[in-house]
């Protein structure tokens, strides 16, 4: 059954997981959150990740608008040991929204001053993380001018409502170079890593479960062919912007029909993500991103919370089921590939108890880093808290009421309506005027 968080003790919480036949990690150190770590040679302050979170704010061109410079600010200020920027188009038609960021070689110079001032805000603060770009075509769920114009690897029965373009073997070719050209722009605008995105539906995820994709080196039956177009970009990328760390957001089971890393019951399947994850080690990457569902088709699965958007389902499931099945497929990847530092997902919908687990979870060798989303928006200077007095403010926490996605679904710009309140509550109250 699905419920508000009313938990006012941690033993309460973890009552209510035990309930739901969960062990919930907690751990009254939160110490382990703050141990330094050296990935890929690049010294990482803390554990502590601020996930990618669109905002919808960019100008038309793809560049970074004031909104999102601030947004960029307020997290190297906040003390994360990475900042993993949200979704960057490598092409117009490949974008979520006419406000998703996009970069090319004409506005390259806005990217690399939004860099530079993340750094020198940072460095101001004796901190430097690391910065890692997250590169995207979102395929099925492009609209470039805000209205659908799905580009896809195979027809999805289920997902496609009507008949998308199915991209061809050339199409994706050119949106190869496109991946490698943004790749080499991002290195060029001082981005530290490049993060090659891989869940919530869009084209790298489906490419990855294109089973109904024939004639194709994409795709079909054989999981190396769906693996390929990931893996032949990457080792493009290796071989034109040497020296760059590369890594991706991926997802370990889209769970749902036709998705990747499911079962015939749409349930988690992880014997194709881990293949996956044997074949990536083998090129190289040390450093994985993982997140589950989609925000279009199960979003409760993304992100647990309290209340969905205007118009969708309350889901069934308890939203602690959401945060355990999370922390349990990380956990998975996590103990088969020791010499991969994974980052954990979908940590908000606990509040204050957040860096308890998020420690727990460290401290047991669950997941190498603990990624905050929505309460990045809410709280970004949580991480600088808890290292100036040992522990966060209660009251400054997100409160998983979907506000901010609420303003994204309505091609608006998004942050938190509750915390943010000045700037984002009232994008909110001009929604609702519009009778949305
Ligand atoms: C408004 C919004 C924007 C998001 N944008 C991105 C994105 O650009 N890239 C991405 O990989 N995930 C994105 N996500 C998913 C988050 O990174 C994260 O996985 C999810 O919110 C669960 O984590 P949380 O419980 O800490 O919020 C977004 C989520 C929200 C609510
Ligand atoms: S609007 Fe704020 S409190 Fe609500 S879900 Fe978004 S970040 Fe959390």
């Amino acid at each position: 059954m699905h419920e508000r968080f009313r938990f006012k003790s941690k033993d309460e919480l973890i009552l209510k997981a035990r309930e739901l036949g969960y062990k919930l990690p907690f751990s009254y150190d939160i110490s382990p959150l703050l141990n330094p770590v050296v990935v890929d040679g690049f010294q990482i302050l803390n554990r502590l990740v601020v996930q990618p979170m669109e905002g919808y704010d960019s100008s038309a061109d793809g560049s970074p608008s004031p909104l999102t410079k601030r947004r960029y600010l307020r997290y190297a200020q906040g003390g994360s040991g990475i900042i993993w920027f949200e979704a960057v188009a490598v092409t117009p038609e490949g974008r979520s929204n006419p406000n998703q960021l996009l970069i090319n070689k004409r506005n390259l110079k806005t990217f690399s001053i939004l860099v530079n001032e993340s750094k020198q805000a940072a460095d101001n603060l004796g901190r430097r993380p690391l910065l890692i770009i997250q590169l995207t075509h979102s395929g099925r769920y492009s609209k470039p001018e805000g209205k659908a114009k799905p580009l896809v690897a195979a027809v999805n029965p289920v997902l496609d409502k009507e008949q998308p373009i199915v991209l061809t073997d050339d199409n994706l070719g050119k949106i190869q170079d496109q991946y490698v050209t943004a790749a080499k722009l991002a290195a060029g605008s001082g981005f530290d890593a490049i993060d090659l995105k891989a869940c919530h539906g869009y084209l790298m995820v489906d490419l990855l479960s294109a089973k109904l994709r024939e004639n194709s080196i994409y795709g079909g039956s054989e999981p190396l062919k769906r693996f390929h177009f990931m893996l032949e970009t990457i080792d493009r990328i290796k071989a034109e912007v040497p020296n760059m760390l590369i890594t991706t957001r991926l997802t370990i089971s889209d769970c749902c029909s036709g998705g990747f890393g499911v079962d015939e019951n749409n349930q988690p399947d992880f014997s194709e993500p881990l293949m996956l994850v044997e074949e990536l080690l083998k090129k190289g990457i040390k450093l994985i991103n993982i997140s589950m569902g989609s925000p279009y088709f199960n979003p409760h699965i993304t992100r647990p919370f309290d209340t969905p958007i205007p118009g969708q389902q309350i889901p069934e499931e308890h939203p602690l089921e959401g945060v355990m099945r999370m922390i349990n497929g990380t956990s998975v990847f996590q103990k088969r590939f020791p010499e991969i530092f994974f980052v954990g997902s979908a940590y908000s919908y606990l509040r204050q108890f957040a860096p308890n687990v998020g420690a727990a979870v460290i401290r047991n060798g669950d997941a190498s880093f603990i990624g905050f989303g929505r309460n990045s928006f809410a709280y970004p200077s949580m991480p600088s808290d808890i290292v100036k007095s040992g522990k966060a403010d209660p009251s400054k926490f997100c409160i998983t009421c979907s506000g901010c996605t609420r303003l994204i679904s309505n091609l608006r710009p998004g942050g938190c309506v509750i915390h943010d309140r000045e700037i984002y509550g009232t994008e909110l109250k001009k929604l609702i005027a519009d009778g949305k």
